[in-house]
């Protein structure tokens, strides 16, 4: 066993895993950060999308060792002084999620589109989120979501 340490929406954390423990079994299953989704576990689907030291990252093509000391923002970390996010509030109001399943992954993706490109257009929104799945709305209402949110202060 390896201890690592990590600051988590802002709070640090320390616990003992396998080397070969992957970054998203040791967010949801050693720490409870169970709003990390794990789909194909291979990289393909986007589900498990963190945002790490400032980018977005894929938890499961990493391990946890290799990211000790690193600052993690889950969607647990999203939503201040009980105010969601503006991201989750436009997703909540366009019905940018059905299941759910993938979208703490994609509001990780959106954020940090937002982030580099504050006014993108439909074409750069479905650019931006090409590598996160969704097998439930059809896309058509997250990227409405995502313009919009890109609209709010
Ligand atoms: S679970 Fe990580 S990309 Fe699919
Ligand atoms: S809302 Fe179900 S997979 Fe996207």
């Amino acid at each position: 066993m390896i201890t690592v340490s990590l600051t988590v929406n802002g709070r640090t954390y320390r616990a003992d895993c396998e080397p070969r423990r992957t970054l998203a079994d040791f967010l949801r299953h050693d720490l409870g950060f169970t709003g990390v989704h794990v789909g194909c576990e291979h990289g393909v689907c986007g589900s498990c999308t963190i945002t790490l030291d400032g980018e977005s990252a894929r938890s499961c093509c990493l391990l946890a060792v290799q990211v000790d000391g690193a600052e993690i923002v889950t969607v647990e970390g999203l939503a201040e002084n009980g105010e969601l996010h503006p991201l989750q509030e436009s997703f909540r109001k366009h019905h940018g999620l059905q299941c759910g399943f993938c979208t703490s992954g994609m509001l990780a993706t959106a954020v940090e589109l937002l982030k580099e490109n504050p006014d993108p257009t439909d074409a750069e929104i479905r650019q931006g989120i090409s590598g996160n799945l969704c097998r439930c709305t059809g896309y058509q209402f997250i990227v409405d979501a995502i313009r919009d949110a890109a609209k709010r202060p």
